[in-house]
């Protein structure tokens, strides 16, 4: 690894380069102010100074509203150039995948969620799973998880089941009595509360964690024809977990364990892989499947919906700055590049618009002029021009500078030709509504997923959950015991003891009025435990 000393050995002062300030002028003194005497008072036209300081000032620019600690590295994505064992421009024109062995440049960030930007890497909380790709045809970002779900389907509560996962706001701790009011009244929320309470929830390190795009996205090929997909990147390295006590143990002395095992993996030469599967459906409703395929809470059943393997990616180098290359990357939903498209899921347009919305802000209104965010392999020329930290004005060869506007016939820029087909997936027709998805299933999945638990994983995930569920105020807690009955009889059963709650301590709750029970979920409310 590197380090201050294995640098090799310091240059003679004569070969050190001078220090200057970032108007080029040599810094003569850096270790006195300019002041009117020994003894002062400083003189406020002392540039030197101001610029040191002022700079320092602002040093750090706004955390990440959310997944505010992370670590990126780089590394590239080698194409199988086939969706298992077909070729892949089947179902998709996306270039980066079309030829087998082709190769594209790639920025990863893991991350943690909930935390600040110096919090521990060894929390209970989902891992952030983000990847950028450098393609010809612009940049695309899978922007991921490592529990293929997420608590809620609709983006309109995003800020909600953040501020009940974030600190109080008067206390400033995380708090599971509030965590659990919100989740109680929210039954889809139970299938990313069972994974995220069971050892998963906290992964060993980045290197052996699971990446999902958790929502599903579409695919489009030559012929305008489209395909429902979700993506999974599976580690060469294997899946590790921590109990609650390992991580306890780890934090104690350490709080960025993860980034440091990723950084050092890359320096000495023991490259990280991701194998990226893809699932596909026909690009409609599925009336026979008892869920919604649009719905994040859920996933698609290997058995129905094979993941095949489409490239590989390998992480090969490290960082050269924390802030250039972390503070200031940007990954979002909206990043797709041709052959790739958004689906109508619900969270999706909603987080579309919450990332390139939130770095104008954090980053500032140029954050893809930055060579971490920038299309580097594609040519970009906009007519986009100004804002703050606006610089490098890409003109074409033969573009008329004066011309930052289109249409133009005087050698501004002009529209690119569609590649095939402008109309594409299912025609829809609705009204303007605010309504639930219809096949909302809040349970059934996440009560497989406990039944494929080792017994091990269940206690882990049973005592988590009565530890931190037991903070909450009785009525929260009969109603998450009520929601487990309803994932299934044995975890609420194991729960409610843990919380000295039985089946008709909660049998006669009501379901909540914010949720539609199908005839199997309104039979096994009657009938809990
Ligand atoms: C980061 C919003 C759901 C994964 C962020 C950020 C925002 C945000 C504002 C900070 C971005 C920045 O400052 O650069 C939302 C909204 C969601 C949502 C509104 C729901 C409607 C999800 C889901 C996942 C996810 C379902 C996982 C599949 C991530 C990741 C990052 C992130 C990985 C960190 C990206 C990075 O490393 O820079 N999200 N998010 N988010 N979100 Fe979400």
């Amino acid at each position: 690894m590197t380090d201050v000393a294995s640098q090799g050995p310091a240059p003679s002062e004569a070969d050190r380069a001078v220090l200057t300030n970032r108007q080029g002028h040599p810094v003569y003194d850096n270790q006195n102010q300019r002041t009117v005497g020994a003894r002062g008072p400083a003189t406020l036209e002392n540039y030197q100074f101001l610029e040191k300081i002022s700079h320092f000032d602002r040093e750090r620019i706004p955390e990440r509203v959310v997944h505010a600690r992370g670590f990126v590295a780089y590394g590239e994505f080698e194409a199988t150039g086939k969706w298992g064992d077909e070729p892949i421009e089947r179902y998709t024109r996306a270039k980066l995948f079309n030829t087998p062995g082709k190769k594209t440049d790639l920025a990863i960030r893991f991350s943690t969620v909930i935390g600040g930007r110096d919090s521990s890497e060894a929390a209970r909380d989902p891992r952030g799973f983000a990847v950028k790709f450098y393609t010809e045809d612009g940049n695309w970002d899978i922007v991921g998880n490592n529990l293929a779900v997420f608590f809620i389907r609709d983006a309109i509560k995003f800020p909600d089941v953040i501020h009940s996962l974030k600190p109080d706001p008067i206390t400033f701790r995380q708090e599971p009595a509030r965590i659990f009011d919100f989740m109680s009244q929210t039954p889809e929320a139970m299938h990313m509360l069972v994974n995220l309470f069971s050892p998963r929830g906290i992964p060993a390190d980045y290197r052996h964690m699971q990446g999902f795009g958790v929502n599903t996205y579409k695919w489009v090929n030559a012929q305008g024809e489209t395909k429902l997909v979700k993506y999974h990147w599976l580690p060469r390295q294997g899946v590790k977990s921590l109990t609650a006590a390992d991580a306890a143990a780890i934090q104690a002395n350490d709080l960025g364990h993860a980034s440091k095992d990723l950084y050092e993996a890359i320096e000495r030469g023991d490259y990280p892989q991701w194998d990226l599967y893809v699932q596909m459906m026909d690009d409609h409703e599925h009336p026979e499947l008892d869920f919604d395929p649009l719905d994040d809470t859920k996933v698609w059943p290997e058995n129905e919906f094979e993941p095949k393997l489409v490239g590989t990616m390998t992480l090969n180098r490290n960082i050269s700055d924390h802030h250039n290359e972390n503070e200031q990357s940007a990954f979002g939903t909206g990043v797709l590049v041709d052959g790739l498209d958004f689906s109508d899921d619900k969270m999706l347009v909603g987080r579309t618009f919450s990332y390139s919305d939130t770095q104008r802000y954090r980053v500032g209104p140029n954050y893809l002029q930055l060579p971490i965010n920038s299309a580097k392999n594609a040519t970009v020329y906009t007519n986009q021009r100004g804002g703050q930290m606006s610089y490098g004005v890409d003109l074409a060869r033969n573009q008329n500078p004066h011309v930052n506007y289109e249409p133009s016939i005087t050698g501004g820029l002009r529209e690119a030709q569609y590649p095939t087909h402008d109309e594409q997936g299912p025609e829809i027709v609705g009204r303007l509504t605010r309504k639930r998805i219809p096949r909302t299933n809040d349970y059934t999945q996440a009560g497989q997923r406990y039944q494929l638990m080792e017994q091990w994983e269940k206690d882990d995930l049973v005592k988590n959950l009565v530890d931190n569920i037991g903070e909450a105020v009785r009525e929260v807690q009969e109603r998450m015991v009520w929601h487990f009955f309803m994932c299934d009889d044995e975890l609420g059963q194991r729960v409610g003891e843990g919380l000295g709650i039985t089946a008709d301590d909660v049998r006669d709750l009501e379901p909540l009025q914010t949720q539609t029970l199908n005839d199997e979920e309104l039979a096994r409310a009657a009938d809990l435990g």
